[in-house]
């Protein structure tokens, strides 16, 4: 049964619009969103769709096809969490937000159904969050433009989830351009849409299948290290806001001052942000040494600085780069399990799928999953008939 016609076995009306909206794939640029820094994911062809049709009662009615659940509130509010269905808290989270400010939704009955993996580090919790939200402006004729509503959906997942992410995933999904990354200035939200050189590479997405627990403390805690490294480094650099307003040389020159724990973790930032301002260079112009040792050196220090690799994601680079053709590799995402990103020579995307498919599940007793996919479109709305 396609979705139309689950959505109309479960509701008995026909949906009256559709909103997608992709997962992320992040090229380089970890960890630093939150430390006003530089990212430059990819939108990926997997993604989060919802049919939608409104109602008169108030009531909001989401069905998620990926859970076999229901649930149902008032689109007035209060919004509440539900333990039975934590699915949920991504949609009344947008949903909580959109209420804070002055604007109420109509009552809706909404399916969702997305193949983005989840806890997978490709930013299926973003995609829920816009995909639902692009799909209430649409059908309440919401005025917010797309910067408000990245902001927008970025609060609903740091107050209604309790995850302190940063903006990159929810910008990504909203606004990423097929055939583009996007290089983003996480302070003034500024961005430049990259051609990815689709010619000559492609992105191969390698899931360890280790499943993350993003809510967790480990995430929250990196934060909280940098924000207490900005607060260290102050009297020694007065004009700095965060991590992004120290260069690479100017941390050395004061690192002494931090708790050691503190300064890995801050190292760790301020270089991954020269990093993707190298890469942005690197990219479009083919430069295949360096686009393979920025993607390394990024990996190298988030497993040894910042600490948020495994094994199954170290793993997963080092089979990589035993394949001919595999330009660069490092884990993606928050880490702690999840995915890693190969940037590999058109054509070589098989040898990579089949060293990954042979010998990670020898070292790990796991069965990976691998993903091809070319950047894609941001999110969108769209009216059915
Ligand atoms: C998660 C968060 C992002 C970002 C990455 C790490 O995906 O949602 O905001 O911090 O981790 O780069």
């Amino acid at each position: 049964m396609n979705l139309m016609q689950q959505f109309q076995r479960i509701y008995d009306s026909k949906p009256a619009l559709r909103a997608t909206a992709p997962g992320r794939v992040n090229l380089i640029g970890e960890h630093t969103d939150y430390n006003d820094g530089f990212v430059m994911p990819v939108a990926i062809q997997y993604a989060v769709t919802i049919l939608a049709a409104p109602r008169d009662d108030g009531r909001i009615r989401l069905f998620s096809a990926d859970f076999g659940q229901s649930t149902e509130f008032a689109a007035a509010g209060p919004i509440e969490r539900d333990p039975r269905f934590p699915w949920s808290h991504y949609e009344k989270g947008v949903v909580s937000e959109f209420l804070k400010l002055g604007s109420a939704p109509r009552g809706a009955d909404l399916l969702i159904h997305g193949n983005v993996p989840m806890a997978s580090g490709l930013s299926s919790s973003a995609a829920v969050e816009v995909a639902t939200a692009v799909a209430l402006r649409a059908m309440n004729g919401f005025g917010i433009g797309d910067l408000d509503l990245i902001r927008l959906c970025q609060r609903a997942e740091n107050e209604f989830v309790g995850m302190k992410c940063g903006i990159m995933d929810q910008f990504i999904s909203c606004l990423g351009r097929s055939g583009h990354a996007m290089f983003l200035d996480c302070r003034s939200l500024e961005y430049r849409l990259i051609p990815f050189p689709s010619g000559r590479y492609s992105v191969v997405i390698l899931n360890t299948r280790m499943k993350r627990e993003l809510t967790g403390s480990e995430y929250n805690e990196r934060r909280s290290q940098c924000e207490e490294g900005v607060r260290l480094l102050r009297p020694a650099l007065p004009g700095i806001r965060a991590l992004r307003d120290v260069p690479p040389g100017e941390f050395e020159k004061h690192a002494a001052a931090l708790p050691e724990l503190v300064a890995r973790r801050c190292r760790h930032v301020v270089c991954e942000n020269q990093r993707v301002l190298d890469f942005v260079q690197a990219l479009p112009a083919s430069d295949e040494a360096r686009i393979g040792s920025l993607l390394l050196d990024s990996h190298a220090s988030l497993r040894d600085l910042y600490e948020v690799s495994c094994p199954e994601l170290d793993l997963m680079v080092e089979l990589s780069m035993s394949v001919p053709g595999v330009v660069g590799a490092r884990m993606t995402g928050a880490g702690f399990g999840g995915c890693a990103v190969a940037v590999v020579e058109k054509g070589r995307e098989e040898a990579l799928r089949s060293r990954v498919m042979e010998g990670y599940p020898k070292k790990t007793g796991i069965e990976p999953e691998v993903y091809f996919s070319s950047p894609s479109d941001g999110a969108k709305a769209e009216a059915l008939e």
